[in-house]
């Protein structure tokens, strides 16, 4: 496990590569390491938010959009042009745009990048504080991914590291701040690292039982997927809605992306909008744990899962059959991909819980294993919530 610190400094590292090689004279060792040094210390207090300004413009100036799901994106936003062979940069006045183009411009999608090797969790403790009780199924994420950077992120870290991702776009560190629950801060910490970042985010209390490498069929190729989601829910009963709050709902305890991608910058923005519509009308501090699921949680999730497969921004709708909804996934036993996005069977995320059609954790679509025993959110005070409809 690397610590933030470490991850900070290895960020500074790549950033001064970057900056060296977009250069065009060499710079002897010693001067490498001196620079490194310094951005290391400047992006411990300011300096990430050139970082973040760095990679915007270095990667929209690649031109981000290719392939289905991935078109109607931040192209136009900060692009480049070619004038007398130079390239000059647009950098565009961002408090004059909408939260939803500034995270576009702040974090672009691009879908032919590799998903990165990040694995992302949260918890009061770390692993290294002797009150952490989740060690063996850390220990799965580390041991099924070789490679792969792993972060348990306290609250404190959390808020630090939101500054200096967040920073060019203050109204999503004033929503967290606002946010009443730990519960609703660790939903929206979660799209908002992945939004920045891509990865997989996995609770906690999860055991992965297959590395993410396997999670996407080997028919699909990499890059043309950005996210790949499970179903937590498929009660297919007439009294569904007494225990869940959608026909289908797509789980927020594992998510794995590719940074920027539109699902992740809709449930921000959505998320940032609602938080400080409630702030303004005053209505938060009355905010009611019952009303989790519908505004961080699956419900919310799912309604925005939806709405991109049904966006005529992102996909052709013209020789569809009409809507994507519920009956496209329902008695999934295989994954299904819609456009950008793999959605994998009630197995794979969800094993073992012996109803709507799970198969047990021995199956080869059985991915991970969640417990909801250390979760934020006890499955039960969920159901109870969505009971109270
Ligand atoms: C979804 O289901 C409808 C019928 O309910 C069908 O017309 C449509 O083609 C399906 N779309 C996908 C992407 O599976």
């Amino acid at each position: 496990m690397l610590t933030f610190k470490r991850a900070l400094v290895a960020a500074a590292f790549f950033l001064v590569v970057f900056f060296l090689t977009t250069r065009s004279h060499t710079t002897p060792g010693t001067a490498l390491l001196q620079d490194q040094k310094d951005t290391a210390a400047a992006a411990s207090s300011t300096g990430a938010v050139a970082s973040q300004n760095g990679q915007s413009i270095a990667s929209s100036s690649q031109g981000s959009s290719s392939g289905v799901g991935a078109g109607a994106d931040a192209h136009e936003l900060g692009g480049s042009d070619n004038v007398g062979g130079q390239k000059t940069l647009h950098v565009p006045d961002l408090s004059k745009m909408t939260l939803y183009d500034k995270l576009a411009y702040q974090y672009p999608y691009d879908v032919n990048k590799k998903f990165p090797a990040y694995i992302w969790q949260t918890w009061k403790y770390t692993p290294a504080n002797g009150e952490f009780q989740f060690r063996e199924q850390e220990a799965t994420w580390t041991e099924q991914h070789p490679g792969f950077i792993h972060e348990v992120i306290t609250d404190a870290v959390a808020l630090k590291l939101l500054r200096l991702l967040y920073a060019a776009v203050p109204e999503i560190l004033e929503a967290y701040d606002a946010l009443p629950l730990p519960v609703l801060k660790a939903d929206f910490f979660r799209y908002l690292i992945l939004l920045a970042r891509g990865g997989i985010y996995s609770d906690i209390d999860t055991y992965a039982i297959r590395s993410a490498l396997e999670w996407i069929p080997e028919s699909v190729p990499r890059e043309a997927i950005g996210l790949v989601i499970g179903i937590e829910a498929d009660p297919d009963r007439p009294d569904w809605h007494d225990w869940y709050s959608r026909r289908i709902q797509f789980c927020q305890w594992t998510i794995q992306s590719k940074p920027g991608h539109p699902i992740l910058r809709q449930i921000v923005t959505h998320i940032t909008q609602e938080t400080l519509r409630m702030k303004r009308a005053g209505e938060l501090a009355a905010f009611l744990g019952n009303n989790v699921v519908e505004f961080t949680g699956p419900a919310v999730w799912t309604d925005i899962v939806f709405g991109y497969f049904n966006d005529d921004r992102f996909f052709d709708m013209s020789d569809s059959n009409g809507l994507i909804d519920w009956r496209n996934f329902t008695g999934m036993d295989a994954p299904k991909r819609v456009g950008d996005v793999i959605v994998l069977p009630i197995t794979s995320f969800s094993p073992g819980v012996e109803q709507m059609g799970a198969k047990d954790y021995d199956d080869p679509m059985a991915f991970v294993k969640h417990d909801f025993e250390g979760t934020w959110k006890p499955e039960s005070e969920r159901h109870i919530g969505e009971q109270q409809e």
